[in-house]
């Protein structure tokens, strides 16, 4: 099968496509023929290594360990392990492979039922493979670590990329009043989906304007995490899900302490994907609460292109892989 391969860590020109064994399902895996992925900042950080972390943290002290990257796939079950029992060969399916082995930007790929869900019938391939990462870190923020209630007042800086535009249609299907922060070539897609009020970051600093939030999530940019909680309501919750290394940082190692006095908590997104989330995303999608954004498309072969793209930081919501076969 052919697959995207890299056996060192830099840019993304250390991905080739190459011809690669297809995977053999164990007892309790589901081999999955991938018709579409997306590429996320995880591929990245474990393409770049950028943040050295990432090594530490399982992805390989010096070169990649899991030599075929991806995370997000959507696809048909071709075959199954005699133990697995959710799926049959046919099925459609979606899911967040990285608590396995990675390995979705390929024709195949093999791995745990538990990693899966059925793909919503009134979704595509891509779009489905859209969803899983990014869409169950904005409800894991929002939701579990934010504990988001109707009527809130709820901040999203960084709604225009991939974590962004579902986490702004996520807090809408809670019943909040959405503030989206991002730039202005994309307040008018914040307000398309769903966002009550936007703000324009190049224009207007929204932790310097007097206004208060209950619960903000932190996506993208950088504000210092005493900014966000002086933009707290007084029993608000900050919750970073990404942004900027020192906005991670400063979220991981202050937030706690800054959460001791007071009732305003910080904190960071907590969590590993799992089918209960994901189940969870297939109902708000199913309904239409949420559509996944897609800004470009590009086939398997093009895969460091989108990725190269996605490191850029302009993504305007997801970037999807397609995978063709010749069966049609
Ligand atoms: N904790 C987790 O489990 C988890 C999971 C997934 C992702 N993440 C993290 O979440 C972050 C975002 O991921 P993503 O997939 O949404 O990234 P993304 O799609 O690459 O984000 C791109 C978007 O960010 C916006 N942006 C750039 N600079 C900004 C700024 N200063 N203020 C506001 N918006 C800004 C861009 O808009 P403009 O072009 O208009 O600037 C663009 O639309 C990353 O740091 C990622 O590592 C965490």
């Amino acid at each position: 099968m052919k697959a995207i391969v890299y056996t060192k860590y830099g840019p993304p020109d250390v991905l080739q496509l190459k011809e690669v064994e297809k995977p053999i399902p164990k007892d309790d895996e589901v081999l999955i023929e991938v018709h579409a992925a997306s590429v996320n900042a995880y591929d990245w950080h474990l393409l770049t290594a950028d943040i050295f972390l990432v090594r530490l943290m399982g992805g390989g002290l010096l070169k990649p360990k899991n030599t075929i990257p991806g995370i997000d796939i959507a696809g048909r079950v071709e075959t199954v392990g005699r133990n697995v029992k959710q799926f049959r060969p046919g099925d459609e399916v979606f899911g967040d492979i990285s608590a396995s082995s990675n390995g979705g930007f390929a024709e195949y790929v093999s791995v745990p039922e538990s990693a899966l869900v059925l793909k919503p019938g009134n979704l595509s391939f891509e779009e489905a493979a859209a969803v899983p990462m990014a869409a169950v870190t904005a409800l894991k923020g929002l939701r579990d670590q934010g504990r988001i209630q109707p009527g809130q007042k709820v901040l999203i800086n960084g709604a225009s990329g991939g974590v962004g535009t579902f986490a702004v249609q996520i807090a809408k299907s809670f019943g909040a009043e959405v503030t989206a922060v991002c730039s202005t070539r994309n307040l008018d897609m914040a307000r398309s989906l769903g966002a009550d009020h936007v703000i324009d970051y190049t224009q207007e600093d929204f932790t310097q304007n007097g206004q208060q939030y209950d619960l903000i999530l932190a996506v993208n940019g950088y504000h210092p995490i005493a900014a966000y909680k002086r933009a707290l309501t007084p029993k608000g919750i900050y919750v970073m899900a990404g942004g900027s290394t020192a906005q991670i940082f400063q979220a991981m190692l202050l937030g706690p302490g800054l959460s001791i006095t007071g009732d305003k908590k910080m904190g960071g997104v907590s969590g590993k994907p799992n089918q209960k989330d994901l189940a969870f995303m297939k109902v708000l999608l199913e309904a239409g609460k949420v559509v996944p954004v897609i800004d470009r498309r590009y086939p398997l072969s093009e895969t460091a292109e989108a990725l190269r793209y996605l490191g850029e930081g302009h993504a305007r919501g997801k970037v999807v892989i397609t995978v063709a076969h010749n069966n049609g």
